[in-house]
Parts: structure tokens; sequence; C-alpha cells
């Protein structure tokens, strides 16, 4: 039986500087990982306000999107592509709300984030956004396309 029975999924995550600074990579990854999603693109940049301005668009005439640009920009950012079944969606709920005082306990804004300016991860919103996040953060040389092949040593 082939191991991938479900069609491609991949999303775009992303831990903001607050998540860095406040050593929130491991616990974060962690979460997908237990979770059974494959980790296949994964680095630490900091953010240039060109790429920034990209990413967020879709906010560029929001009164918060100077403020978001600036703080995306203020230090190291873990980008990360995921892959697995309905990841995207899926993602979204171990991410929680996107104010972490509505987000509900159990999730990563509802545990640790402090307002919605901080609010430690991003996480594409659907299948198409994550495709457009992932060619805009991601070279195509930059993403391991990979499946288990060491499963006998758990069984
Ligand atoms: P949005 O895409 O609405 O949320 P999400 O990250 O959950 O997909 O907004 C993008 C980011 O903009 C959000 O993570 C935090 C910031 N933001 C504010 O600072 N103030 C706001 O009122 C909103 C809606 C978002």
């Amino acid at each position: 039986m082939k191991y991938q029975e479900y069609p491609l999924e991949r999303t775009f995550l992303a831990i903001k500087p607050d998540g860095v600074q406040r050593k929130l990579v491991g616990e974060i990854i962690r979460r997908f990982e237990t979770k059974g999603f494959t980790l296949v693109g994964l680095k630490i940049l900091n953010v240039s306000r060109e790429l920034a301005e990209q990413h967020y668009d879709v906010h560029k005439e929001r009164p918060f999107f100077a403020g978001l640009v600036e703080f995306i920009t203020s230090g190291p950012v873990v980008a990360m592509v995921w892959e697995g079944e309905g990841v995207v969606s899926s993602a979204r709920k171990i991410i929680g709300a996107t104010n972490p005082l509505a987000a509900e306990p159990g999730t990563i804004r509802g545990d640790f984030g402090i307002n919605i300016g901080r609010n430690l991860i991003h996480g594409s919103d659907a299948i198409e956004t994550a495709q457009r996040e992932i060619a805009l953060w991601f070279k195509e040389e930059e993403i391991a396309n990979w499946e288990p092949t060491l499963m006998a040593w758990t069984r």
C-alpha cells in the first residue's frame, strides 16, 4: 500500500519574531510534528520590508498594516512548509483564532499568545493562499520531497 493516499496538500507557516524571541520554536514545531504532518521546508531569516509587504498585501489598506510590517521585519522569522492530508485547515485549528485573547486554550495562540499584534505564528488560510505564500517564501530547491522509508523501526 502506498503511504500517500491523499492529494498532496501543503501549507506555509511562519513563526513570527515574538515566537522566536520567546524560544517557542521547538514547542510550536512539536505540535505539527506530533499531529503527524510532514516538515518539507524550514529556514530562519530576517524578513525584508519588500517580502513582508508582499506577504501581507491583502491587508495593505488596513490601519494595522504599517505596524504589522514593522513587527514582522523586527527580528528573525522561522519559515516553514508542512505537508499532509487537510494540513491547511488543520494547521489553522492548531494555531487558533487571530486574537490570542479569544483563542481557545490548547491552541498555540490560546496557550502562548499575548495580543493580536503579537500572535506568534502565521498560517495560510486556504490552499490557493498556501501555494502563493510557499512560492513567495521558498525556492523550489529549498523544499524536500520525502516520505517515510524507516517505518519498520517503529513497529
Ligand atoms: P489575518 O490574516 O486577519 O489573521 P491570521 O493571521 O489569523 O490569518 O491578519 C494578519 C495579521 O495581522 C494577524 O495575524 C495579526 C495582524 N492583525 C492586527 O494586528 N490587527 C487586526 O485587527 C487584525 C485583523 C490583524
